[in-house]
């Protein structure tokens, strides 16, 4: 009776509380690139933040990036498991390389928790974006701004193979575009690298003609930069619609400007303290919570029935800025609306 009582009061879930392990958490948080502002900028801090809040300070969050280096990715998954980490949040730069890491982790007794991208491996859940809705929602939107029927020729700018969310981006939209369009060039981008979708831009544009492009599905908004970029330079003055995917703040602007159409706004904050929570209870030993926690189900090409949660996502258009970005305060209105888009907000009522 008195050793239940003990253990109760060890936590706010008591019932189930591990009394071996209290507020000492240590997370190791491995993230993929830096390219893309999005890790850095809400990921990272927000991840940080979160532990801290859930450990009363105490908890740690020891992090790495692998700036698209999958092999630096393994040896940083291999020091946090020499260094003993309590548990692993893991956004894999390559899903099947990173799988032999998932393991030895695994058999060193550290969760693993695969982080926005499915890794292979023994995960214990997975934390992510609802990647199909996010490919259906920009496939959609290009589908219907672009009602010109079926002679309509576009490009698919889609990310690395070595990033499953890519593949169910690509399929999703496609779900979408390809009754209605012609998909006249089809782009795997090489480490989701702007320069490379530049480059691909490049040689589509010499294949199909600039003027023969009705629209770009980029997914992405850095590799979208690199689209616009390529269009640029080969002298188009009207860009055809182009999505995105991250609300960065440069598409923000860009779609302010009416150079890109459109992005995917994916909450960070839901889906990185989501993945704190679940990180932490895992370790205390609250089932309960960690359940409640991950309601959704994913298979990964190595793992069945792995517990999930895939938070929603929203389009961000031109219409749709206050009521996502700004409204979540992702970006204040001072940011986004600098002296070159002062106009364009004020048109739109962005104040
Ligand atoms: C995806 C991720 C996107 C974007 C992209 C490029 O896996 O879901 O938000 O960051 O990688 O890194």
């Amino acid at each position: 009776m008195t050793l239940t009582l003990a253990a109760c009061g060890s936590g706010d879930d008591g019932a189930e509380a591990s009394p071996t392990k209290g507020d000492d958490i240590t997370v190791g948080l491995l993230l993929p690139e830096k390219a893309n502002s999005r890790y850095e900028k809400f990921d990272y801090p927000i991840i940080k933040k979160k532990v801290d809040a859930l450990t009363d300070g105490k908890g740690k969050v020891v992090y790495a990036n692998a700036e698209q280096d999958a092999a630096a990715q393994n040896r940083q998954l291999q020091k946090m498991v020499d260094e003993k980490v309590d548990v692993l949040l893991l956004d894999a730069v390559d899903s099947s390389a990173i799988a032999a890491g998932v393991k030895k982790a695994k058999k060193a007794g550290i969760p693993v928790i695969a982080y926005d991208r499915l890794a292979e491996g023994p995960i214990d859940a997975y934390i992510s974006f609802d990647n199909e809705e996010v490919g259906q929602v920009q496939g959609r939107a290009l589908a219907d701004r672009l009602d010109g029927g079926k002679g309509q020729k576009i490009v698919m700018m889609n990310g690395a193979v070595t990033d499953p969310n890519a593949a169910q981006f690509k399929a999703a939209a496609l779900t979408e575009l390809k009754a209605k369009v012609t998909i006249a060039k089809s782009y795997d981008t090489k480490d989701w690298k702007p320069a490379n979708a530049r480059a691909n831009m490049m040689a589509a544009i010499s294949a199909i003609g600039a003027g023969n492009i009705a629209g770009v599905y980029s997914a992405n908004d850095g590799m979208a930069g690199g689209v616009i970029s390529a269009l640029k330079a080969a002298g188009v003055t009207k860009l055809p619609p182009i999505t995105g995917q991250d609300a960065e703040l440069d598409a923000v602007q860009r779609i302010l400007a009416g150079d890109q159409f459109m992005s995917v706004y994916k909450p960070y904050p839901e889906e990185a303290e989501t993945a704190a929570e679940v990180a932490v209870a895992r370790v205390r030993g609250y089932g309960i919570e960690f359940d409640s926690l991950t309601p959704d189900k994913v298979s990964s090409p190595t793992d069945k029935n792995v517990p999930a949660n895939l938070v929603q996502v929203a389009p961000l258009t031109r219409t749709t800025i206050e009521s996502t970005v700004i409204q979540d305060g992702i970006y204040t209105v001072e940011e986004i609306c600098t002296a070159k888009y002062r106009s364009a907000c004020s048109e739109l009522g962005i104040k």
